[in-house]
């Protein structure tokens, strides 16, 4: 399809999710931060009602003490609690239905996520699982998935997806290999916990990871086309704060400061990715993810800075702005070399958090099958430039080892 019918369809699709979501129903949410506010979030979940509460989590988290941890104040109200920790990364259909199974035996009347975005993600859809016999993969889709589901609560033990801020979640068909996004205004979770008491174990590759997928929600909703609500307030905190605080609780996972910092940041990314989505880094990182099981923000990092420079010129204003907003340029300098600054400082930041710029198990041959589907994922996106196939192929070739 030549490039500016595209364009046309494009700004359509746009102008069709404003319409929509000005229909959509608002969602109450509620954030409990800092240390000791795992506690409080299950004090809120008690007084909720909630009898039954299913938990959500991986078998890690839950041999490290985590889960324990974060669970302490439901345990002492002494009520029903059932525990599925089958999530692994990149969670498929079959480990929801493990989890919808062990909420329907247990009669559950809310479900509580604990972990990283893989556990909150399949925590929204077993807690929509829970409440409809229909298939979850008839949600595939933005706003698709329309009715009411458990009350949801989640505590992330990792400071990047956001999925505690947002009504999306990411699931990987095992067949296809291909990760879809499910959302509706209900998968919102009720409430959330940033505790930074439960982050310090965090190691380092994990914590320079996620970092990078919050600071890639940061950057996509800034740079987006989509002016909605609070967006771009909400990018602006969370792209400062993780450039202040990621290095720092990289190389010492124990300062509190840094935690609080980084799971406040990454709590803002998702805030602004939740009312304008992301963008064409995620359009291929998601397909880097879903064909070699690169890590989610691994894949990001090593896809965003070749897409600031492929919309450097359409994006120049935002990258610039950035640039002043973590210091990397003065206003006197001029749009052009701060927006040049702002992409450099994101490859600083990589660097200092020992992410690499290429990956080997990016291979040749699959270069086509990605670039079908980047491009098709982006045109859903609010992005300031559309993909193509010869600029995603460049990026492939960049960033394959
Ligand atoms: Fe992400």
């Amino acid at each position: 399809m030549p490039m500016f019918v595209r364009k046309i369809l494009h700004k359509f699709f746009i102008l069709l999710a404003k319409v929509m979501v000005t229909f959509a129903p608002g969602a109450r949410h509620v954030v409990f931060a800092g240390s000791g506010s795992a506690r409080q979030l299950c004090e809120h979940v008690l007084r909720s009602g909630a009898t039954r509460v299913l938990v959500v989590t991986d078998k890690p988290l839950r041999e490290l003490g985590i889960v324990d941890q974060a669970t302490a104040a439901l345990r002492e109200a002494d009520i029903d609690l059932a525990i599925y920790d089958g999530v692994l990364p990149d969670p498929t259909f079959e480990i929801v239905a493990e989890g919808v199974a062990v909420g329907k035996q247990q009669g559950s009347d809310a479900v509580f996520a604990i972990g990283g975005g893989s556990a909150i993600d399949a925590a929204k859809i077993i807690s929509a699982g829970l409440t409809s016999d229909e298939s979850p993969k008839n949600w595939v889709g933005f706003g698709k998935l329309k009715h009411e589901v458990m009350p949801i609560y989640a505590i992330p033990t990792t400071s990047g997806t956001g999925s505690e801020a947002t009504m999306g979640a990411v699931i990987k068909d095992a067949a296809t290999s291909e990760k879809h996004v499910l959302s509706g205004a209900t998968l919102l979770p009720r409430a959330a916990a940033l505790d930074a008491d439960l982050l310090t174990g965090l190691p380092p590759h994990i914590t320079a990871a996620t970092g990078m997928d919050a600071l890639t929600h940061g950057i996509e909703a800034y740079i987006g086309i989509w002016e909605r609500g609070s967006r771009k307030d909400d990018s602006r905190v969370a792209v400062k704060l993780i450039f202040e605080h990621l290095g720092n609780a990289y190389h010492d996972g124990a300062d509190r400061n840094a935690r609080d910092g980084m799971a406040m940041g990454a709590y803002y990314a998702g805030l602004a990715i939740n009312q304008v989505n992301v963008g064409n880094v995620h359009a291929i990182a998601h397909q880097l993810g879903g064909k070699y099981g690169i890590p989610h923000g691994l894949a990001n990092s090593l896809v965003l800075p070749h897409i600031l420079e492929f919309c450097r010129d359409e994006a120049k204003t935002q990258l610039a702005e950035l640039a002043v907003l973590v210091g990397a340029g003065a206003e006197s300098e001029g749009e052009s070399a701060l927006a040049d600054k702002f992409i450099q400082a994101v490859r600083d930041l990589r660097t200092e958090v020992g992410i690499p710029d290429q990956s080997d198990l990016i291979k040749h041959e699959d270069f086509e099958d990605i670039a079908t589907l980047a491009i098709k994922e982006g045109g859903a996106y609010p992005v300031p430039r559309l993909l193509d196939r010869d600029s995603v192929m460049v990026i492939l070739n960049k960033i394959s080892g």
